[in-house]
């Protein structure tokens, strides 16, 4: 069954000539930070790529020494835990899946890192999640034991309850965090984890037209040229 379609939004950072929005994504990913990551995992993503597009490398080594991680098994092939490092990558919510489901009462939040690309309408539909759900369920509808109802979920009952609410977090450019700017923020960190190549992309896929609009010019000249004597 389908969800509710969602609206289209005018994202910037999808737009030919735009890149990363990186206040934007720093947003993000604070939002992800403290809020979706005590349920979502971003397996992913290792700090470094962090680095540069969302934190200093200091912030980055930062992050990555507030957890453990374990260690390459050492003479006597005992494992042991260690500080986390750039290499790392960020960590788990859960243990396996078994504790995911049994903290969601038995429903599985899915692995963040490429949801933009896997969930049909990407960033309209995840914005469009995030922020529609309404405070009642309307009039006749069916919610199943322990779901939320959102109409843009296929199905409409959603084992996610609502979690993003005006000022949640303090955002430390000071933009006010409401509901839908939040929304607005992961998403876009969320299209960026999944495609954090998109702005070398969109680079090149420019200094290829450039070059090539040279080149197409200089063969045009020449071209006349050496055909002038038809003349
Ligand atoms: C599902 C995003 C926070 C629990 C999902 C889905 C997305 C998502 C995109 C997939 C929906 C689909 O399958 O089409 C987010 C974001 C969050 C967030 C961006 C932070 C802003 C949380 C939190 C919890 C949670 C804090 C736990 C308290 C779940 C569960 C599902 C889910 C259990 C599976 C729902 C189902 O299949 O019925 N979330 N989530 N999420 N999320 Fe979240």
């Amino acid at each position: 069954e389908e969800g509710l379609h969602s609206a289209d939004y005018p994202w910037v950072h999808q737009q030919f000539l735009k890149t990363f929005d990186h206040q934007a994504l720093r947003r993000g990913f604070q939002v992800y930070r403290e809020v979706c990551a005590a349920c979502h995992s971003l397996s992913r993503v290792p700090y470094r790529t962090l680095v540069g597009s969302i934190l200093t490398v200091d912030e980055a080594k930062a992050l990555a020494e507030e957890n453990e991680y374990d260690s390459e098994p050492n003479d006597q092939g005992l494992i042991e835990k260690r500080p986390g490092k750039l290499a790392d990558y960020l960590p788990d919510p859960y243990p396996n899946e078994e504790a995911a489901r049994f903290a969601n009462a038995g429903a599985l939040p899915p692995d963040l890192s490429l949801i933009v690309k896997a969930r049909h309408g990407g960033c309209n539909y995840i914005f469009s999640l995030l922020t529609g759900y309404p405070e009642e369920p309307p009039a006749g509808a069916q919610v199943g034991e322990g779901l939320n109802f959102n109409p843009y979920f296929p199905g409409t009952g959603i084992a996610m309850g609502r979690v993003l609410f005006d000022g949640l977090v303090e955002y430390e450019d000071e933009t006010p965090a409401s509901t839908s700017q939040m929304a607005k923020d992961v998403v876009e960190f969320l299209n960026w984890a999944a495609e954090p190549e998109m702005d070398d992309r969109k680079k090149m896929g420019f200094k290829v037209l450039a070059l090539t609009s040279v080149l197409f010019a200089m063969s045009v000249w020449v071209k006349r040229y050496k055909w002038a004597w038809l003349k």
